[in-house]
């Protein structure tokens, strides 16, 4: 190379950025957000006949309002002076708004015992869920994110009173910390109660699967982001239910539009898992529905919305074995089904 096209090269060419005159990366505007599509005008639409029928205008605070709307107040509007303790679930792998719930709960001295069993290492505001509350209990059976073996569980708790109350209630009233405590001696035990304790082939199985969980946790999250971009291009009839990368996926929600199909939600989830997707058709775990809790609740407890939402949902299972093609088979079977069952337009 000769001097002069030494220095030619070396020169900006100021010519070629766009911001210069020259020709831009994107010729096409980026695309305009439009949020308000005709899903919200079906919406907007439900409001004013809702309102038209009671002959009043719509306001706030009121039916559309607290559809969804569950969080740290509607948990503040329960209490009652019955209320002594609270069982938080965070359920289907998302972190529950704990920290609000917590700062409630303290406020009127309850007890809170978070229910981490489907969110093992799920974080709200950077922190795992179970180190909120009081004490959090983690199932650790073969399904679960942490597992250590066909069926077991862990409880944590910062408070060493509470602790050491649990470790008492698992293993047949024992206080193992005590100096006079003595194995063979059931008088030096503290209460009646059943052996919960686990033993070292859990214990180093649950290591295992604990090392882990981090790998487990990333490849569960990679499999329901890819899943939920091939739903929402495909089905229009299902959507994922929320994702989030703080979430530790156990099953994943995907809710239909039963009012586009021609036969109820059930039979619809059926018609997948036959197709051989895994899955849960109709999620009973909802607490409210249990008639022997009943006793045991501080109010006539009803939660319409874990309701509503599980009445147009099925869950799918999954694990950190599933992939890409996973992902696939499962959307072409959602689709497969849809097909059949979708009243024509
Ligand atoms: C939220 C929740 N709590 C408790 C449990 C009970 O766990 P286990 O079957 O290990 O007793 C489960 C099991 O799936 C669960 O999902």
């Amino acid at each position: 190379m000769n001097e002069t096209v030494k220095a030619a090269a070396r020169a900006p060419n100021t010519a070629s950025l766009a911001v210069h005159g020259g020709e831009p990366v994107r010729k096409t505007p980026m695309p305009p957000r439009i949020a308000l599509g005709e899903d919200e005008r079906r919406m907007v639409l439900e409001v004013l006949d809702h309102y038209a029928e009671r002959k009043v205008d719509p306001g706030y605070q009121g039916a559309f309002e607290k559809i969804y709307n569950v969080g740290p107040e509607q948990f503040a509007e329960r209490i009652t002076p019955n209320v002594s303790a609270a069982i938080i679930v965070h359920a289907a792998g998302y972190a529950t708004q704990i920290d609000k719930i917590v700062e409630i709960a303290r406020q009127h001295g309850i007890k809170v015992i978070e229910d981490c069993s489907q969110a093992h290492f799920a974080r709200h505001k950077a922190k795992p869920v179970g180190t909120f509350g009081d004490i959090a209990a983690f199932s650790t059976m073969y399904r679960k994110a942490h597992m250590t073996g066909p069926s077991g569980g862990i409880v944590y708790s910062t408070n060493l009173d509470i602790f050491r109350s649990a470790l008492v209630h698992s293993d047949r009233g024992k206080p193992r910390w005590r100096d006079d405590f003595d194995d063979r001696n059931p008088s030096t035990y503290l209460a009646p109660a059943l052996n919960h304790h686990t033993d070292e082939i859990s214990c180093a199985i649950g290591l295992a699967s604990l090392r882990r969980l981090p790998a487990t946790i990333v490849s569960r999250l990679a499999f329901v982001s890819d899943f939920v971009a091939r739903l929402y291009d495909a089905s229009e009839v299902c959507r994922a239910y929320r994702f989030m990368p703080t979430s530790s996926p156990f099953y994943f929600p995907v809710i239909v539009d039963v009012d586009a199909i021609r036969c109820s939600k059930i039979e619809f989830a059926e018609a997948v898992r036959a197709e051989g997707i895994d899955l849960n058709t109709h999620y009973k775990y909802v607490v409210c529905e249990w008639p022997y809790i009943r006793p045991y609740l501080a109010d006539d407890f009803d939660t319409p919305n874990a309701r509503s939402i599980r009445d147009r949902s099925f869950n799918l299972y999954l694990n950190e074995k599933y992939g890409e093609q996973e992902s696939r088979d499962c959307v072409k079977a959602i689709v497969k089904v849809e097909k059949h069952f979708k009243i024509a337009s």
